[in-house]
């Protein structure tokens, strides 16, 4: 009995070891099945690779050539084999269309599957165990690979990216870069939003005025921006191959030929990516209208109070323009999927329109919302006649929609959508701005909330589970002008989508943040500019009694920090921070990391402040909670609630934004008192949407005001124990909000503060 005890429990060890190795490999996303073994296979040039005959001849192509890139030397491909040999196998009993099995031994390497696409994925995790320099071009005489047996498949179809081509316009070979990551980390679909008011960036033959006028436009307001940050980061320089002079104007666009495209279609299909076009209308259509006018109901080309005027439904010419691009772009795009938009629809002209009130009136229509489903699902039917599926972007349910289009959800504040869509019987794919727009700017909980967020809605259960399809990150590129700066929003939060999205689940956070680091080296090799990992524990304003140091753990040991204390942009020429620094002064730094081949990270600006502990307030009559006014109204910055009339006032337990709080838009201000448990230096957190200011002993701790996405300032502040006066603005611009507030004192990993400290 102890004889089995004890095997057993050497076996356990075993697996925990086998497991423990599995996750040290530099593999994203993690196989569903990983074992080790002992011993390893050597591929060299005369390793040969034995394929099935009538199978997987591009498959074969492309792992032939990763190996020759580093070998220097294709090897020799048979159909049958015994000696040293990498082989692959039709195997028709895997069941999933993407899944495969990876054996390697002593004496062999095993791929199998039953669809090149599960072929496809063996090969990208045979790239990622080859060492990263292969990816420049570096050769070897030969590759040592771990023996392991792999059983792999997704948790779901969808696995996707999406890059906005209208805003900024992005080169052909910039797509095939961008493919060609995606593959690297098993995605499968590029969204490609093609057409906004800000450009029409595909060829369609029968409109040609839709690439000659609506491809070039005048610098905006966004190109404005982006030459404004450039002087402080390179990456927002617009780049200049989409600059052009004519008729005496520097214009910006572009847009691809149907040629280019069907050869890009060709490439990604190679790769197993499906390319899905995004035509966006009625809405998003002012690059069209300005070329062909009589798209509108009434000729007028403008923007509306929200978006910009949409087109027409309710003439029949402007079905058959549809239906005469949409025909062009499904000679195209063979994909099965066709995305038709449907979002942020100013209706307003249509209620103004003579031949809306007719057609409203013949077809039953009751009102605005049903107008647009009435031209949606006129759509879908049209795409349904020509074999192909309709997706659009989540407001197409609100008018009612038919149950075989595909939801896009995106409004993250509006949670209920995708629940509704569900219910309704169509199939979902999440892309909810938090987390998944990947143009707001990361920060160090990005990467976390991208791992840990659930493709299947919390709410939804049993056979309803299978309508999520997948999920995907969208890349609207307005404040994106750049082909590097697209990189740094897009890597390395990749990654983590691409394991959460292959997994469906969260268990191996850690194991991936270890897989993670492994990763840099390709993504060097690959020339990706990626957003450096973020320095740990950074606080924005700092305050010490006597003197303060200043130590960083450096996620990569070849990263460098240097620092600047005159204001300017730190770089690789500035002040090192090597093991720490003393500050015992008020002073300010600015600070990035950089990584041996001139990638800079995000610039830090930290500020000092030599300060006294502040005392306690003596009051004895306190009562729990915090005093909170509530305004309905619209602010910009928290300073505008001041004079105002509260609508509501109430007591709050804790930082939170009752649910009592409706207003899309609204002020909040907490006021009362933080009981400090102990003399010390608490740093505070901050993380709002929109903007916050928050005051401890009347002394401004965090400023994070304004309109922004959600984002985390934190400040400290030198505290006696006892009460200390509180004071935290919020407000909330529409949206959708978050407000957070965590502290640490003395280093501690940050936590809620809890309720019993408040007081009024
Ligand atoms: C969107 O972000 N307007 C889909």
């Amino acid at each position: 009995m102890r004889k089995t005890i004890l095997l057993l429990f050497a076996f356990l060890l075993l697996l925990v070891y086998c497991k423990s190795m599995a996750q040290t490999l530099p593999l994203i996303p993690l196989p569903t099945h990983l074992t080790m073994s002992e011993g390893n296979f050597t591929i060299t040039e005369n390793t040969v690779i034995v394929k099935p005959k009538g199978y997987f001849a591009s498959e074969t192509q492309q792992l032939n050539n990763l190996l020759a890139k580093g070998l220097g030397k294709k090897l020799r491909e048979e159909s049958t084999f015994s000696g040293m040999a990498i082989q692959l196998i039709h195997d028709a009993s895997i069941t999933n269309v993407e899944g495969y099995t990876l054996e390697i031994n002593a004496s062999k390497i095993t791929i199998a599957a039953s669809e090149p696409a599960g072929i496809f994925h063996a090969v990208e995790t045979i790239r990622q165990l080859l060492p990263p320099a292969i990816e420049r071009g570096a050769k070897f005489k030969k590759f040592v690979l771990p023996a392991l047996k792999i059983n792999d498949a997704p948790a779901f179809a969808w696995r996707g990216m999406h890059l906005d081509v209208s805003r900024h316009f992005f080169s052909i070979d910039y797509l095939k870069t961008f493919l060609d990551r995606m593959a690297l980390y098993k995605m499968n679909k590029l969204h490609l939003h093609l057409t906004d008011d800000e450009g029409w960036r595909i060829e369609i033959k029968k409109y040609p005025k839709l690439t000659e006028q609506g491809a070039w436009r005048v610098f905006d307001k966004n190109d404005s921006a982006c030459m404004k940050r450039a002087k402080d980061n390179p990456d927002f320089a617009i780049d200049k191959e989409h600059i052009i002079q004519r008729d005496g104007k520097t214009l910006y666009g572009g847009f691809y030929t149907q040629t280019e495209m069907k050869a890009l279609v060709a490439y990604a299909a190679a790769k197993h990516i499906d390319i899905i076009p995004e035509i966006d209308m009625p809405g998003h259509m002012m690059a069209a209208i300005t070329a062909y006018p009589f798209l509108t109901c009434n000729g007028e080309n403008k923007r509306g109070e929200l978006f910009t005027k949409p087109i027409c439904p309710c003439n029949e010419t402007t079905f058959e323009f549809a239906e005469n691009i949409f025909s062009e772009i499904m000679d195209i795009f063979p994909s099965k999927f066709i995305h038709i938009g449907g979002d942020e629809v100013d209706r307003s002209d249509w209620a103004k329109s003579a031949a809306c009130k007719a057609l409203m009136e013949r077809e039953g229509i009751k009102d605005l919302p049903a107008l647009q489903s009435y031209f949606i699902n006129r759509m879908e039917r049209f795409f349904n006649s020509k074999g192909r599926k309709l997706i659009g972007w989540d407001e197409i349910i609100e008018g009612g929609i038919s149950n075989t289009a595909i939801v896009m959800y995106w409004r993250t504040w509006v949670p209920e959508a995708p629940i509704k869509a569900a219910k309704n019987g169509n199939q979902v794919i999440m892309t909810p701005g938090e987390p998944l727009y990947f143009d707001n700017p990361a920060d160090q909980y990005s990467i976390y909330k991208i791992y840990h967020f659930n493709t299947i809605p919390k709410a939804i259960s049993g056979e309803q589970t299978k309508q999520f399809i997948g999920a995907q990150a969208n890349i609207w590129a307005e404040n994106i002008p750049s082909e590097k700066r697209a990189d740094y929003m897009a890597m390395p939060r990749m990654t983590a989508l691409a394991e959460m999205l292959w997994t469906n689940q969260a268990d191996e956070y850690e194991s991936y943040t270890k897989r993670l680091l492994l990763q840099y080296k390709r993504l060097d090799a690959l020339h990706v500019n990626y957003r450096l990992p973020d320095l740990p524990g950074m606080i924005n304003e700092n305050v010490f009694t006597d003197a303060d140091t200043l130590a960083i753990k450096k996620p990569l040991d070849d990263m460098r920090i240097f620092y600047t204390t005159d204001g300017s942009i730190p770089t690789t020429k500035a002040n090192e921070l090597k093991k720490y620094l003393i500050i015992n002064t008020t002073q300010s730094l600015k600070l990035a990391a950089f990584m041996p081949n001139g990638l800079r990270g995000d610039i830090y600006q930290l500020n000092f402040k030599k300060k006294s502990y502040i005392e306690a307030v003596q009051n004895t009559s306190t009562k729990p909670g915090l005093l909170c006014s509530y305004y309905k109204d619209f602010f910009k910055k928290v300073g505008f609630m001041n004079g105002k009339t509260a609508d509501s006032t109430f007591t709050a337990e804790n930082i939170i934004v009752p649910s009592t709080v409706k207003a899309p838009s609204f002020g909040l201000q907490y006021r009362g008192y933080i009981d400090i448990p102990a003399d010390g230096i608490y740093s505070f957190y901050l993380t709002c949407d929109d903007g916050g200011i928050l005051r401890i002993a009347n002394e401004e701790t965090v400023n994070n005001d304004g309109l922004h996405s959600a984002a985390e300032k934190n400040g400290q502040v030198a505290l006696r124990k006892g009460l200390q006066s509180f004071a935290l603005d919020f407000i909330e611009g529409g949206g959708g909000f978050t407000l957070k507030l965590k502290y640490s004192v003395n280093g501690s990993t940050p936590t809620e503060v809890p309720s019993s400290w408040f007081k009024n």
